[in-house]
């Protein structure tokens, strides 16, 4: 018999007293993010430290009204308008007749199938990238940290639309935006997926528990729960996801990181063989070779500051897709440091700005930390500096000079909001 997965149904945001954080406030204007240790409505009133504690990475988690009244970020015509661009990941799925079809955009808009036309979801990755209600919305889960942080996902889908059951290998909030969703989930152990689909869709699933999504309620799940929701009417559902790398992309990415700073960690010597015999077989490789290369691979060292700057620059890089949009007529220093003493500025929404005890790191870029520290780690954890957090930082040098470089190259924007 299979365990019964331990999602609790939590109170409802109305329930809230005077102590909890209104992230309505936080949606609006992108303030600090959640208190660890406040009790808060988006995550069922418990505080960010207890959900981590009891639920991050163990069970699944209903929180009726996480966001009383939200409302989608973002329109269907806006997202099928994200749909048709070819720097925006999206895909179709469709299921007719018991057959599952994946198309991968870009969708015009008469490539998409009629609104009258059951059962299909568009789905479209990296909203977070392109909109600013968005990238708001992830605000909400700064709780954890950035590093873990992967997108904002947008699924469209009409009347009896999903994506099939199936399971993910990362944590997501699956937070109901418009219309209503039935999620049904399980903690099976059986992931074996149908063969030969151009989808992952589980063989056997088993539902255990099941709910009806109005827009505010979320749902979280930790990886490997078996789920599938099912569009009640026309729908719209955002997922936060969360990235895991594996083992095997940590290496390789690891390895190539190694490679490319060849001067600290990779011996310069070449391979040389004085004894080398002549040889009556020359296709053979000689065993020496192996032995002689073995030694010079056996002599790659690496230390902990060697994997802090390769998950800083790996962590922090933009994802292929992304380009910024450098300002066209730049203003020059004296007038960009004017105007953000009077306007605060932000980080760009496609910039990803980390820090450890030693560096930090801005879209795939390391730099040290040292007496940067004070304003770098203010706006990597605020994303922003207001006008006067601006003018009190600003006495440090080559602040404003880092700054404005950030600004011609569109990393950062002027304005404390955007
Ligand atoms: C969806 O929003 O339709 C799919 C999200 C998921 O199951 O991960
Ligand atoms: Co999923």
């Amino acid at each position: 018999m299979l365990k019964r997965p331990n999602a609790e149904p939590a109170s409802p945001g109305s329930a809230l007293n005077t102590s909890h954080q209104p992230f309505h406030a936080l949606l609006a204007d992108g303030v600090a993010p959640l208190a660890p240790d406040v009790p808060t409505a988006l995550l069922g009133n418990l505080s960010p430290a207890q959900f981590m504690r009891r639920y991050w990475q163990k069970k699944p988690l209903l929180i009726r009204g996480a966001i009383p009244g939200l409302a989608a970020p973002l329109t269907r015509d806006e997202l099928f308008e994200l749909a048709d661009r070819d720097d925006v990941e999206s895909r179709l799925i469709t299921h007719v007749r018991n057959k599952w079809e994946l198309e991968h955009g870009p969708f015009a808009p008469d490539e998409l199938p009629s609104l009258k036309q059951r059962a299909w979801t568009l789905l479209v990755q990296g909203v977070d990238l392109h909109d600013e209600r968005a990238r708001r919305l992830l605000e909400c889960f700064r709780f954890i940290p950035d590093a873990r942080l992967d997108d904002l996902m947008i699924s469209y889908a009409t009347d009896g639309g999903g994506v099939g059951p199936h399971f993910d290998s990362y944590d997501v909030f699956l937070l109901q935006v418009h219309g209503k969703r039935r999620w049904r989930i399980g903690a099976q152990r059986d992931l074996t997926l149908k063969p030969g689909l151009p989808l992952k869709v589980l063989q056997h699933f088993e539902p255990e528990a099941e709910w009806l999504l109005e827009p505010g309620d979320m749902l979280y799940l930790p990886p490997h729960i078996a789920h599938d929701g099912i569009a009640h009417g026309e729908c719209m559902t955002c997922s936060i996801g969360f990235r895991a790398p594996s083992a095997a992309e940590l290496t390789t990415q690891f390895l190539y990181h190694l490679a490319e700073r060849q001067d600290a960690n990779v011996s310069t010597e070449r391979y040389r063989d004085p004894r080398q015999p002549a040889v009556k077989e020359p296709a053979q490789v000689p065993a020496a070779l192996v032995e002689k290369v073995g030694a010079i691979l056996a002599k790659i060292r690496w230390n902990d500051r060697d994997i802090a700057a390769f998950l800083g620059a790996y962590l922090s890089e933009p994802k292929p897709t992304v380009v910024f949009d450098p300002p066209e007529r730049p203003l020059d220093e004296m007038r960009f440091a004017k105007q953000a003493a009077k306007n605060g500025i932000r980080l760009d929404r496609k910039s990803v700005l980390l820090y450890d005890r030693r560096a930090y790191y801005l879209n795939g870029e390391e730099n040290a930390l040292s007496d940067a520290k004070s304003w770098v780690v203010e706006l990597a954890n605020r994303r922003r500096l207001s006008a006067k957090r601006f003018v009190t930082l600003s006495h440090h040098p080559s602040m404003t000079a880092r700054l404005h470089e950030w600004y011609c190259a569109g990393w950062i924007q002027v304005g404390e909001l955007g």
